[in-house]
């Protein structure tokens, strides 16, 4: 199986990242997203990240030229009829995505792998949407994407090896470092994030510090590279509690 046009769901924080690395590692992209302003706003930033890159010299003034090129934005999802690869990164929200498979699987060809870049859904239940679920899995790329090497890959139960295999491959096509996780909620990286930062908020709520003060104790106590508030702003606070939900609903530990 060969890709050529790389489609990318939802063109919000993660989709743009995903779409600029796409562009940028050979592909002819398709971006969709529903809401105009959304792929507008989308189109301008991948454009200046792209460009960014050719400051920087990662990649040439054509080879920057060409990625811009090689993306075309849509609001249709019926132009992914020519998809032979399918991202999503739409919202956090089990029922809407539950729907956006059952209409991809209407619309892409029966080979095309559906992948979504869920933080924290069952991949298993996406799959189950489709007549495919061989063909499903988590592909959970790490914001900022053009930054973040990481790149989790969920097989769900349905989820062929075949298909695992496939995409840790593409992963690694696209300069990304792969690290498998099981289909269980928040898989690795959310598990152990999501409870660091509710703790962090519980610690502001409670008074313990304040904002900075929790922060700082996290970058320079614990090295990390950005504290948890930070953290939380910087991935979006509607996600966050979209994951926490699915935390919740998964172990029902109130913490
Ligand atoms: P976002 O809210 O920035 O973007 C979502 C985009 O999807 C919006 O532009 C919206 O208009 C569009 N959209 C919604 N429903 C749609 C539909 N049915 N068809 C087409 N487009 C639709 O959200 P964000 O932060 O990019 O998150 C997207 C996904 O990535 C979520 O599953 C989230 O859990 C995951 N994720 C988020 C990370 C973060 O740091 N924000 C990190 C890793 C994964």
């Amino acid at each position: 199986m060969e890709i050529k046009n790389f489609a990318v769901i939802g063109c919000g924080t993660m989709g743009k990242g995903i779409i600029q690395v796409a562009a940028t590692s050979g592909f002819n992209v398709y971006g969709i997203d529903t809401f105009p302003k959304a792929i507008e706003s989308a189109q301008n930033s991948i454009e200046k990240g792209i460009m960014k890159w050719v400051e920087k010299g990662k990649i040439s003034e054509e080879e920057g030229k060409k990625a811009i090129n090689s993306i075309c934005y849509s609001e249709d999802l019926s132009s992914l009829k020519v998809a032979d690869f399918v991202v999503e990164a739409i919202v956090e929200k089990e029922e809407e995505k539950k729907k956006l498979f059952k209409e991809l699987d209407g619309i892409t060809r029966d080979d095309v792998i559906l992948a979504s870049n869920t933080s924290s859904i069952s991949i298993t239940t996406l799959g189950k949407q489709t007549k495919k679920p061989d063909k499903v899995i988590g592909m959970h790329f790490m914001n900022p994407v053009p930054l973040m090497s990481l790149v989790e890959i969920i097989k769900g139960y349905d989820t062929s090896q075949e298909t695992v295999k496939f995409v840790i491959e593409l992963a690694k096509k696209m300069g990304k470092v792969p690290v498998e996780a099981k289909d269980s909620p928040g898989f690795i990286s959310n598990r152990v994030l999501m409870p660091m930062i509710n703790e962090a908020i519980f610690c502001l709520y409670e008074g313990i510090g304040t904002k900075e003060d929790i922060d700082t104790v996290m970058k320079l106590g614990m090295n990390h590279p950005m504290g948890p508030l930070a953290l939380a702003d910087l991935i979006g606070l509607d996600v966050c509690l979209d994951i926490l939900n699915v935390l919740y609903e998964g172990f029902k530990d109130p913490k």
